[in-house]
């Protein structure tokens, strides 16, 4: 074990906790004490390079407050701390979905260790949750889904959201908390139902069909391998469907665009949306050509000499600096900051299309943020100082950022 994955280690190890028969892994000790939906995925995926025991264990915490009708939430409040004392209306868990990364995270656990058991005993949560999203989440019958709250993006303060929110990219993100909160209460009336929260917030967003796509596909994958051949080509199929319907719907002057509002009009706030579906392979190669070379690499917009941020430099609402919010915890921001997480998707979507040299320098810029700054919750992107909160998990990522994987 070399001295990063040593480090790695024992972060992992540090911020994992037990709940009866349970063990899971909190983001960070202080800012973040429960267990996290796409962090756990994320988890699961750093444990299948140090712990695969640790990384099913991960797994099976995450399901384990699955709601009848097929739904696992946001957040799973093991214990109860003062952060996030949210009135969900729902007993230990938030009423909010986040990216569907649960069967991408199963296969890699699963393709550490060939635990055909644990497979089985994962397979029917996975397949009730992501009938649940198809069923309760494609509210227009078109096959896109859509969120409700910025939040369920895991990007929560994104300005791909402001139009939405009814926010000018300039505000106090104090402004943007209430509306969000304001966001949670509409759901809890609305008894959970997204048709009738709908009314107060929609957006199909681009990264969440692209991971939707790309886990559905797993799912068959992992159908196949249970010999649930059936099932396999059912979620096939699903997979089809939303990459069409993106297709159709998103898809305008080279990019995939979010759609938000009553009108599904296209949200061309330039974030990282648009790439995001590389991963999923749902550009086509000289689309994808023209998307990295003129786009991602351009250095005044997102290739910065840190790492790319989470909004362009150019756009109106980029913002590099911390949210001066007045709370003892600290409000994240994804209105320009780089998030580790980020990069690993953008590695995984650069060498999907061969671009392997640019997704080494992006290991690069990311191995160099750590040694610069540790394991920060984001990145200053232009200084590469650490901002957020400390010991956060996501830089763990740079273990699946390998010239292998
Ligand atoms: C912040 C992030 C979100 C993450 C959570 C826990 O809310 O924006 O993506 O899941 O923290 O780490």
């Amino acid at each position: 074990m070399n001295d990063l994955t040593h480090t790695i280690s024992e972060l992992m190890v540090q911020n994992r906790r037990t709940s009866g028969v349970y063990t899971y892994t909190v983001p960070s000790l202080t800012s973040y004490p429960y267990q996290w939906f796409w962090d756990s995925c994320f988890h699961a995926i750093i444990l299948s390079h140090l712990d695969t025991k640790m990384a099913e264990n991960e797994l099976r915490a995450l399901v384990a407050h699955q709601y009848k009708n097929g739904f696992i939430a946001h957040v799973t409040y093991w214990e109860h701390h003062h952060v996030l004392p949210v009135e969900w209306g729902l007993p230990n868990t938030s009423s909010l979905i986040q990216p569907p990364l649960i069967a991408y995270a199963t296969k890699r656990v699963f393709e550490a260790t060939k635990d055909t058991t644990f497979l089985e005993e994962l397979y029917p949560s996975l397949k009730r949750y992501y009938e649940y999203l198809l069923r309760e989440r494609d509210i227009r019958g078109v096959g896109l889904v859509g969120i409700v709250n910025p939040d369920e993006s895991g990007e929560d303060n994104s300005p791909r959201f402001d139009r939405d929110l009814g926010i000018p990219s300039k505000h106090h993100i104090k402004e943007h908390y209430v509306r969000r909160t304001d966001l949670f209460a509409d759901h809890r009336e609305c008894g959970f139902n997204a048709t009738c929260t709908s009314r107060s917030f929609w957006v199909e967003d681009v990264p969440m069909n692209a991971f939707l796509v790309w886990n559905l596909t797993c799912m068959s994958e992992l159908a196949y391998t249970l010999g649930k051949k059936r099932d396999s080509n059912k979620f096939l199929a699903s997979a089809t469907k939303v990459k069409e319907a993106m297709r159709t719907h998103m898809f305008k002057n080279g990019q995939f665009w979010s759609l938000g509002g009553h009108d599904h009009a296209a949200i061309t706030t330039k974030t990282l949306a648009p790439f995001m579906p590389l991963i999923a392979g749902l550009y086509t190669q000289q689309e994808a050509a023209i998307l990295i070379e003129e786009h991602l690499l351009n250095p005044d917009t997102f290739w910065l000499p840190n790492g790319v941020p989470t909004t362009a430099v150019t756009d109106p609402a980029f913002d590099p600096e911390e949210s001066d919010w007045g709370e003892p915890w600290q409000h994240p921001t994804w209105r320009g900051p780089i998030w580790m997480s980020m990069h690993w998707f953008l590695f995984h979507g650069l060498r999907a299309y061969g671009y392997t040299d640019i997704a080494t320098e992006l290991r690069q810029k990311s191995l160099a943020l750590i040694e610069q700054s540790g394991f920060a919750e984001y990145y200053h992107p232009h200084t590469g100082d650490g901002m957020g909160t400390k010991d956060f998990t996501w830089g763990g990522l740079v273990l699946d950022m390998d010239e292998s994987t």
